[in-house]
């Protein structure tokens, strides 16, 4: 983790309230991970005393520039439209954890909702870096918040849908996963809750609907020395994210994001409060307790 001095290199409004900010910042591009985020300090301290978590959106490692996308929806954001190229601010990170790509999976299915694009945007650039397949599902309200598609790469198999029905599918992008379940390898999402929860649940019924067979030694044979059951990935673990079919990058607002005031907590399974600045935001699917209400 690194504090720099980050300089605005470009910004501009890409949809109606949402910006797309490049700042130059090479520290911060050393080492950065597609699902972890940047914490930055507003330069007005007149009552601006917070950080504002944003995901790296995209990193370039070669130009040393990072970008975030953001909904300005207070003073705060608010504040970060106005910031002109030369303008620094003051940008900790990387932070939390990112998610984790299984070496053998080679088709991958992304599904953002609104602004979730920018919880897994970076991971579309690695993924094509690295010979993979990537379908980006993508869900809005109406065509006038759909992620432009001039902004994604070439080779991104792109689909859209629209609550309102005024551009690609009618209804929710969670309506689109299960024609994309048997081919993908895994899947990762950011968006509101109850879009995550209906892929959580998805998620959990896939092996079933598909017969898809556990990877790992068949009981009594090859588990290891001991003749034991093959380990368990830990819970919390980059094993465990990397197991599970559906990881997913948490939304929950935060205050502090080093894991201090506990205003991001999220539930696991076992009833045990888990940090979304710190134990997140990325989490798999199975991880967590979808009906716990938080
Ligand atoms: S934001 Fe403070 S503990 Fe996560």
């Amino acid at each position: 983790m690194q504090l720099v001095a980050a300089e605005l290199v470009e910004s501009r409004e890409i949809l109606p309230g949402q910006w797309l900010q490049a700042f130059h910042a090479p520290a911060l591009t050393v080492g950065s991970r597609a699902g972890q985020f940047v914490h930055i300090r507003p330069g007005d301290f007149s009552g601006l005393i917070l950080r504002r978590p944003f995901s790296f959106n995209t990193v370039d490692r070669t130009t040393g520039v990072i970008t975030i996308h953001f909904r300005a929806v207070g003073r705060g954001t608010a504040w970060f439209t106005r910031l002109r190229p030369g303008d620094r601010v003051d940008m900790l990170g990387p932070l939390g954890r990112p998610f984790e790509v299984d070496p053998r999976s080679r088709h991958l299915l992304l599904i953002a909702g609104g602004l979730g694009i920018a919880g897994v945007r970076m991971l579309v650039d690695d993924a094509l870096r690295a010979g993979r397949e990537v379908t980006l599902l993508f869900g809005a309200a109406s065509a006038v918040e759909v992620y432009p598609s001039n902004l994604l790469p070439d080779e991104v198999e792109y689909v859209v849908a629209t609550d309102d029905g005024s551009l690609g599918h009618s209804g929710y992008v969670t309506d689109l996963v299960p024609a994309y379940e048997a081919w993908a390898d895994q899947a990762f999402a950011c968006g509101p809750a109850p879009m995550l929860a209906t892929l959580a649940r998805l998620a959990a019924g896939r092996s079933a609907r598909l017969g898809v067979a556990r990877l790992g030694p068949k009981p009594g044979r090859g588990a290891g020395r001991s003749g034991g059951a093959a380990r368990a990935a830990l819970p919390g673990s980059p094993a465990a994210r990397r197991k599970s079919f559906l990881q997913v990058s948490m939304e929950q607002n935060m205050g502090c994001a080093v894991g201090a005031c506990l205003g991001c907590v999220v539930m696991d399974t076992s009833g045990v409060p888990q940090r979304v600045c710190r134990e997140g935001p990325v989490f798999a699917s199975d991880e967590l307790d979808w009906e716990g209400g938080w």
